[in-house]
């Protein structure tokens, strides 16, 4: 209890905080913060391998931030945010950039994040509908939906979340294993082109993936966050899982609007809740 206790402050430290968590430094707001439980939002790598493959690559090998903050950003915002990151319209994975159908531009951090403000996101063409799997998920924690709706973010904003992993698969993509391979395989962009191992900003090391226990369902999830037994995680579960697929693969994707285009997909999803037990 103390050794976590005395962790915990160690990461509300300036130099975590500099990393991407937002706070003022004082005191009595450190010590507030060690009792806060974060929020963990799992994506199943099962499902949709690709836009794993993307958070990964960005979160553990170049640095990006893996706890984000949702703004409730109005479309227009959205959209300045889809392009610095490359991903605008008749982007690189537009059928006629691309040569094939079937695909759009994933970014990280999410357009629907602030940290998306700061520029440099990572881009890769991912299937349509693992692209919708993720914006559906993300529209169902940003706004409560499912069980478990008095979690989640409430529709309010500002709501800060940490990314994270799970599905058998998660262990064989490259940027998301223990020891991520951060190989470019050609298909991490930035919106100036591909992603190079030399950029001069580029730390050397990959982050530190931690595997973790959950508490109830006994399921794993992989993070490059520093989590601790008690904060929350949240799992989309799809209720029926061939209504599910149709949806997703027949989702036309707005680049013109925001997470809530995948509303009428709400009462087929269920946000589910578990906790951190501790490290493996
Ligand atoms: C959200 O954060 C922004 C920028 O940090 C701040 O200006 C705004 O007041 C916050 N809004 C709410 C509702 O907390
Ligand atoms: C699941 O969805 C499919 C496709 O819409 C439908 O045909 C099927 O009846 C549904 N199954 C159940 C148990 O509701």
């Amino acid at each position: 209890m103390k050794a976590s206790w005395i962790l915990a402050l160690v990461a509300a430290t300036p130099m975590a905080l500099a990393l991407g968590q937002e706070s003022s430094a004082d005191g009595a707001d450190l010590v507030t913060r060690a009792a806060v439980k974060k929020r963990v939002l799992t994506f199943d790598c099962d499902r949709m391998p690709e836009v794993c493959h993307n958070m990964c690559f960005a979160t553990n090998c170049k640095h990006k931030p893996k706890q984000l903050t949702w703004d409730k950003p109005r479309s227009s915002v959205e959209g300045k945010r889809r392009r610095t990151a490359g991903c605008g319209s008749n982007n690189r994975c537009s059928q006629k950039k691309l040569g094939k159908k079937g695909f759009n531009c994933d970014e990280y951090p999410f357009a629907s994040s602030k940290q998306a403000d700061r520029g440099g996101q990572i881009n890769r063409c991912v299937p349509e509908r693992e692209n919708s799997r993720q914006g559906s998920a993300l529209n169902q924690f940003y706004h409560s939906r499912g069980k478990y709706r008095a979690t989640g973010c409430k529709s309010k904003k500002n709501c800060s979340f940490t990314v994270a992993f799970k599905g058998s698969k998660t262990k064989t993509i490259g940027p998301c294993k223990k020891t991520p391979n951060c190989k470019n395989d050609g298909n991490q962009w930035t919106k100036t082109g591909p992603v190079r191992r030399d950029e001069i900003e580029e730390p050397q090391q990959p982050a530190t993936v931690v595997e973790y226990k959950l508490r109830r369902s006994g399921d794993t999830i992989l993070a490059s966050d520093d989590l601790q037994p008690g904060d929350l995680v949240y799992h989309i579960v799809e209720r029926n899982a061939t209504l599910a697929e149709e949806q997703h693969s027949g989702h036309v994707f707005n680049e013109f609007a925001g997470v809530e285009q995948y509303d009428y997909m709400n009462d087929n999803m269920d946000m589910e809740e578990d906790e951190i037990l501790e490290r493996i």
